[in-house]
């Protein structure tokens, strides 16, 4: 084994490398995962079926970081590149600052010891137990009984499964079958946690739990945690930073709260769209596209994106009589996201001129219609 890959193979070796080189280049943080110029085609049966190109991203890490797209955008494909599932057709991942396209079979293997991953149906043995199901990668790796035994019991009282040692699957709720996937992708000490699609077989209610447990075991473990999920709210309300994917290239990312408070790319906008403040039915109904002599409040729909609105500037710059339609302000990662939709009226302003007043104080202003 080279010495790099026995680096970031040993246990707590990744941790341990980076610390130090946070000591020696503390102005240089290493991405966790780096992906460069990653590209992959798959043979089909007709051909060639281009699924990833051009991607270079870095994962830091300790992050929760999500990849979102539309269905066959590549995101699986992306993330099985970590632990080799998928061998890309072009370009590297880096882990920790180490190709893994050098690895021979037997770094593999301790490649994905290190990396968990859990999946959308928990891929969990039926006829094993809980217990049984959470040793097994163990048993199969050599660790001997007692040390097994120990790991086993921690792991289940850290995902709240103490009374289910004996349990069968067919005898849990999804939330408690996924509990025990992700267990099982803990049983080595992983520095990385692949989630694709993991709550997405699951209700709302337990997908929260599930979400808690996920970020207790990044704190409390300092996983590095890559989740795909086409759950919108999943990424808002744990993902630290999001990456856009599109025909198998990225088309966006950034911080979970800018992504999702001012979308850029036209499908970042359609798959965000369900999270977006739709117009109140009634306000619908009482909307025209043009003023007249009845409807002659123009309303103005406004988004700020990481501060709260001041309410009294934006009152003053108009001019005019300002109702407050609709709206309000949501935090992400404790970033203020305004929407406010108001309806100006007895403005000596033009419309083009109270649009580029609004813009001096929202991320995006536009004219949505007017009203009565
Ligand atoms: N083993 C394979 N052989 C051939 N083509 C494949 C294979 N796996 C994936 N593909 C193709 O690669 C592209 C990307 O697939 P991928 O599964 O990565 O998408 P995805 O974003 O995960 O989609 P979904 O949201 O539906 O899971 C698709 O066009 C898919 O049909
Ligand atoms: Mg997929």
């Amino acid at each position: 084994m080279s010495a790099s890959a026995q680096r970031v193979l040993a246990p707590g070796g990744d941790a341990l490398h980076a610390a130090v080189q946070a000591e020696l280049h503390p102005q240089k943080q290493h991405a966790h995962v780096r992906f460069i110029n990653l590209g992959k085609v798959y043979e089909g049966p007709q051909g060639q079926v281009p699924a990833l190109q051009g991607i270079d991203l870095d994962i830091q890490r300790g992050e929760v970081f999500g990849i979102i797209g539309r269905s066959g955008a590549g995101k699986s494909s992306l993330i099985r590149t970590i632990n080799r599932l998928e061998k890309p057709s072009t370009g590297r991942v880096l882990i920790d600052q180490v190709d893994i396209g050098d690895f021979n079979e037997d770094t593999l293997v301790a490649l994905r010891r290190r990396i968990g991953m859990i999946f959308q149906h928990f891929n969990l043995m039926s006829a094993k137990t809980v217990w049984q199901n959470v040793e097994l990668p163990l048993k199969v790796a050599g660790v001997p009984k007692e040390q097994r035994q120990r790991k086993v019991a921690e792991l289940l009282e850290l995902v709240g499964l103490e009374g289910k040692h004996k349990a069968y699957p067919a005898q849990l709720s999804g939330g408690q079958k996924q509990r025990v996937g992700i267990a099982r992708a803990l049983v080595h000490d992983p520095a990385i946690l692949l989630c694709d699609e993991a709550t997405s077989a699951l209700d709302p209610e337990t997908t929260q739990s599930i979400l808690g447990l996920l970020r207790e075991i990044n704190q409390r473990l300092s996983l590095t945690i890559i989740l795909i999920t086409h759950e919108m709210a999943v990424i808002r309300e744990i993902c630290d930073r999001v990456v856009v994917l599109e025909k198998g290239e990225v088309v966006e990312q950034g911080p979970v709260w800018q992504v999702f408070g001012n979308p850029q790319h036209e499908v970042s906008k359609t798959l965000l769209a369900p999270l977006q403040h739709a117009l109140p039915e009634d306000v619908q109904a009482r909307l025209q596209s043009h003023p007249s002599e009845y409807h002659a409040s123009v309303v103005l729909d406004l988004q700020f994106t990481g501060s709260e609105p001041d309410l009294s500037a934006l009152f003053s710059v108009f001019g005019g009589q300002v109702s407050l339609l609709h709206g309000g302000v949501e935090r992400i990662q404790g970033r203020a996201l305004g929407h406010l939709l108001l309806a100006i009226s007895h403005s000596p302003l033009s419309v083009e001129e109270l649009l580029i007043r609004a813009r001096k104080h929202a991320q995006q202003a536009e004219v949505v219609g007017y009203v009565a």
